[in-house]
């Protein structure tokens, strides 16, 4: 194959178009050159974009749906900070909290970053505009939320979840898009990111994107990229995210020769609706919702005698899928469980739980004044993803250093693992995981990049990769559609990487999912065009999830432990003296093999304000 690139590199500031041959083909490209290019315009995104463009730093963010439909607006409960409005509250018990709900698998430097930045975060976002719900003395209304306690789990259960209503990550979302535009950040809207860009030492230089709506390519050459891009819960056949979730900057991360940390940690959410998916809020329980068998009994009572239904997620997922195994689901097949919210007053449901009053009514057919919402565990989201450390910045594991930072690249949000959720996240982290890191890599822009300062050259070639890729897949002639091997994959990850995991499972999963890889190679395209061609973006996003289902089910086969969301069957406790460490997953690409290694988890706090919490078993 003859692949020449005929363009000159780009000229500082203004885009430049030229030309690259693939296959033959001549492919036309708009160069464009910024300091920073954040990749997605969700909530970590957006809060990156804004910070890097206020400080001046010429700025663009791609994104290949419209800011405001990026997935953080069907964030629901809330985000989490001690502010104390509700009660009594202190960083160092959010931390705590955090930290066991990570099962010990969480960074404690970055989680204490994430819980003291906290409270300063959310007062920002109410400056900034964010329409809070609030108390009856006009303070941020906080709601309880699973796993968060008071006084190291010793007291009651903390009130420490910051809400809009139902509708928080909406509020956020907008508002953070319209903070973004009061200053000169670029957008650059439909936008789908196909490749990296990186030199010959392993520096990321830019990125490559398609613009959907009219077809040209465009090269983006940037001192630092920031992958926001958010998880990959649309590997599985279930979920609560939304169909554009499918981790291309994960999937684009692995390509370029980059590790995924501790992909085997998929969370499932305890009530997605039965059937449709779509997010019940936790906030349901936290204002008082109970969970019931097919015996009426309030049955998180056993499992979790303190907590109960507000018990972290992977524990009350687990009860559930336990009840249902033994015979006590509800509904004709037994398959599901009751969410109740009908003993609550409606006056406070129409207050506080608007949009999931909605959703039960639309995909259920149910008034939560009156009956029970069926629901079930379903994928939500992804603890795993690209290693940073607490500025945003891209780790690899190099020369034996596993803390060796990425030059020009970083990430952010559900695509990063920083890892502040570890082994399991807590409901209304991801939100404040969102602003606080996406804060934190605006910041180090302004620390690392100097305004004015000339690129470093583009190596030679550049964007060839994105080019060959995009052609490899517009012009596919196999006999098996992408709907069909998405199907297989889907599946698979719903079948044999589940809550509950076994050797045997796992194994059968392990070889399905490799047998859906190699298949992959004879997928079939129809559409040749360029111009919002759906066929080739879904075909570009199947084959980024794809990479993402296998690393996860074979860190999945790999760890034999149970930790946090990870539970094996035939390991049914956590080793700490053999698994207390992050799992690092490289992927060859071509030669379609995996390769695991490990990171250790950093167990020390970044002051002396509170000591490294041992750890312990966990009592529910
Ligand atoms: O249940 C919820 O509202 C989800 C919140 C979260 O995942 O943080």
């Amino acid at each position: 194959m003859a692949e020449t690139h005929k363009n000159a590199p780009a000229p500082e500031g203004q885009p430049h178009r030229g030309s690259a041959g693939i296959n033959g083909k001549a492919y036309e490209f708009t160069d464009h050159t910024f300091d920073v290019v954040v990749v997605g315009a969700g909530g970590a995104g957006l809060r990156a974009t804004l910070g890097a463009a206020q400080a001046g730093l010429k700025t663009a963010c791609i994104t290949k749906v419209f800011p405001t439909r990026s997935h953080t607006v069907a964030a629901q409960g809330g985000v989490a900070a001690s502010l104390g409005n509700m009660g009594k509250d202190d960083w160092r018990w959010h931390m705590y909290d955090t930290v066991k709900g990570s099962d010990w698998l969480g960074d404690q430097d970055a989680i204490e970053y994430l819980v003291r930045e906290a409270p300063a975060a959310v007062y920002e976002l109410e400056h900034f505009g964010v329409p809070f719900s609030r108390t009856e003395d006009g303070k941020i209304y906080q709601r309880p939320f699973g796993g968060m306690t008071t006084d190291f789990g010793n007291g009651p259960a903390a009130q420490r979840t910051c809400a809009a209503a139902d509708r928080t990550g909406h509020a956020i979302l907008h508002t953070l898009y319209g903070q973004s535009l009061r200053h000169s950040s670029e957008f650059f809207i439909e936008y789908f990111a196909i490749d990296l860009i990186m030199d010959e030492e392993g520096a990321c230089r830019g990125v490559v994107a398609l613009c959907l709506d009219d077809g040209t390519l465009h090269r983006f050459r940037a001192k630092k990229t920031i992958l926001a891009t958010g998880g990959y819960g649309r590997a599985y056949f279930s979920a609560t995210s939304a169909h554009t979730c499918t981790g291309d900057g994960n999937a684009m991360v692995l390509r370029a020769g980059l590790p995924l940390q501790d992909m085997e940690f998929v969370q499932f959410h305890p009530t997605g609706i039965y059937g449709a998916g779509c997010l019940i809020t936790e906030g349901a329980r936290g204002e008082g919702g109970y969970l019931t068998n097919s015996e009426g009994e309030r049955f998180m009572e056993r499992y979790a005698p303190s907590a109960k239904d507000l018990a972290s997620r992977d524990v009350v997922s687990r009860a559930m899928t336990m009840e249902i195994r033994d015979g006590r689901g509800v509904g004709k097949k037994n398959d599901h469980i009751f969410l109740h919210l009908d003993h609550l007053d409606p006056a406070i449901l129409h207050e506080r739980l608007p949009g999931i009053s909605e959703s039960a009514k639309i995909f259920a057919g149910v008034d939560v004044t009156k009956e029970p919402i069926p629901v079930l565990p379903t994928v939500h989201y992804n603890m795993g993803g690209i290693p940073t450390n607490y500025h945003g910045e891209v780790l690899t594991k190099k020369d034996g250093n596993p803390d060796t930072v990425v030059p020009g690249l970083m990430a952010v949000g559900e695509a990063a693992c920083v890892s502040v959720h570890g082994a399991n996240r807590l409901g209304s982290n991801s939100l404040i995981d969102l602003v606080v890191f996406g804060r934190a890599a605006g910041l180090r822009c302004i620390d690392t990049v100097t305004v004015g300062e000339g690129h470093a050259p583009l190596p030679a070639g550049a964007g060839e990769n994105s080019l060959a890729r995009l052609d490899r897949f517009r012009y596919a002639k196999g006999s098996t559609s992408t709907a069909e091997l998405r199907d297989r994959m889907q599946q698979t990850m719903q079948s044999n990487c589940a809550v509950f995991r076994t050797g045997e499972v796992l194994e059968e999963g392990h070889q399905k999912i490799h047998q859906v890889w190699q298949a992959s190679d004879d997928v079939k395209t129809t559409d040749r065009s360029l111009i919002w061609n759906t066929d080739l973006v879904e075909t570009l996003e199947y084959d980024n999830l794809i990479a993402q289902a296998v690393v996860t089910m074979d860190s999945a086969l790999a760890r034999q432990e149970s930790r946090g969301a990870h539970a094996r069957e035939d390991f049914p406790d956590r080793d700490d003296a053999n698994w207390m460490k992050h799992t690092l997953s490289f992927c060859d690409v071509a030669a379609k093999t995996v390769t695991l290694e490990d990171r250790p988890v950093h167990t020390y706090t970044l002051s002396n304000e509170i000591e490294y919490i041992q750890p312990k078993k966990r009592v529910y």
